[in-house]
């Protein structure tokens, strides 16, 4: 492969060897139009949604593993890590899994019988060559009143279905490391509920193995003070923390102007310090937390682009549009 563009330059995963793994998210377009950045700076991938139930198991008896399979390849090609994402989600799951013959919902030990077979063949394809799965991906509900979200899973199974997936996967790979992963994981209020949820896991002897942090965060949300606790907090619980979905978007929450076409030389000082900052966060955990994986790998492809605000895009990654570092790059391998 042809990595001239960044020769000379360190490479991301190497500044951080002594640390923790550096992983990009992918897709089918960004796994060729970005390879060479992927391969010379991050020695972990992720999938976007190629291993998603939607995409791998669109109808009870096919399964189609041509993408994740081609993820797989770049992966082993280039000495790469693989985290496997995701196994038990309410979004992006096909209907027919919740359908009886009859269209109505389907009974509570049928849906275990399908997510146990799609477990088993999911993680039996790829075992030993993913290291770690998102097993249940955001389970705990961001209301107030209650504890687990309201889902076709929780709805027909009922909160077994999370110590179920755990069962399963564990049972496909014994080896395979297994993590419940959630959003707005820093977010008090939540995070005692991701606790709560995990603890009572580990209590009842369910194969659970670490907590990801989603980390789609901002400039400032959430603070410093909030990420530390919560790492603290999960970290109490003895289990290995990853950060999987990481970026830094340049808007604030309520911001909703469209004007830019090029991030602000404030936004992206602002950005270089946040990134020092929580990566000096991340190096103090580090014994605990392992592996750092950013949703996407330079600004030219990010799911924030039009999210959540239409015709607007944003630049989140430490790579720009062209794929050359930013100053928030050199901050980190700088150090
Ligand atoms: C969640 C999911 C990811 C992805 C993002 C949005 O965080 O875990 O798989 O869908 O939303 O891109």
């Amino acid at each position: 492969m042809d990595n001239s563009r960044y020769e000379g330059s360190l490479k991301l995963h190497k500044s951080f060897s002594q640390q923790f793994l550096i992983g990009a998210a992918v897709n089918m377009k960004t796994l060729v139009t970005q390879r060479e950045l992927l391969a010379y700076h991050f020695n972990s991938l992720t999938a976007e949604n190629e291993m998603k139930f939607e995409r791998l198991h669109p109808a009870e008896h096919q399964y189609t593993f041509e993408d994740a399979d081609r993820i797989m390849n770049f992966a082993k090609v280039n000495g790469m890590q693989v985290r496997g994402h995701t196994l038990v989600w309410h979004n992006q799951t096909p209907a027919w899994v919740f359908e009886n013959e009859t269209g109505g919902l389907v009974d509570r030990d049928t849906l275990l019988e399908r997510m146990k077979a799609h477990i088993n063949t999911v993680v039996g394809r790829y075992k030993g060559q993913i290291y770690a799965w998102d097993v249940v991906n955001e389970a705990v509900s961001d209301s107030s009143e209650e504890q687990l979200r309201s889902s076709k899973w929780f709805d027909i199974v009922g909160e077994e279905f999370i110590s179920k997936a755990f069962e399963y996967a564990h049972e496909a790979d014994p080896e395979a490391l297994l993590f419940y992963n959630d959003y707005n994981e820093s977010v008090p209020e939540k995070r005692e509920k991701i606790y709560r949820l995990v603890k009572s896991l580990k209590e009842k002897g369910v194969p659970i193995h670490g907590i990801g942090l989603q980390a789609h965060w901002n400039l400032s949300h959430p603070s410093l003070h909030d990420i530390r606790t919560a790492i603290e907090r999960y970290a109490s619980l003895g289990l290995k923390l990853h950060i999987t979905e990481m970026d830094v978007s340049v808007f604030e929450f309520e911001d909703k102007r469209t004007d830019l076409i090029s991030p602000t030389s404030e936004m992206m000082s602002l950005q270089e310090d946040r990134y020092s900052q929580l990566f000096q966060l991340f190096c103090e955990y580090s014994n605990v937390l392992t592996s750092v994986t950013f949703w996407g790998a330079a600004d030219d492809y990010t799911w924030l682009d039009n999210f959540p605000v239409r015709g607007r895009k944003n630049w989140p990654l430490l790579f720009d549009k062209e794929q050359l570092p930013k100053g928030s790059y050199h901050k980190l391998v700088s150090r």
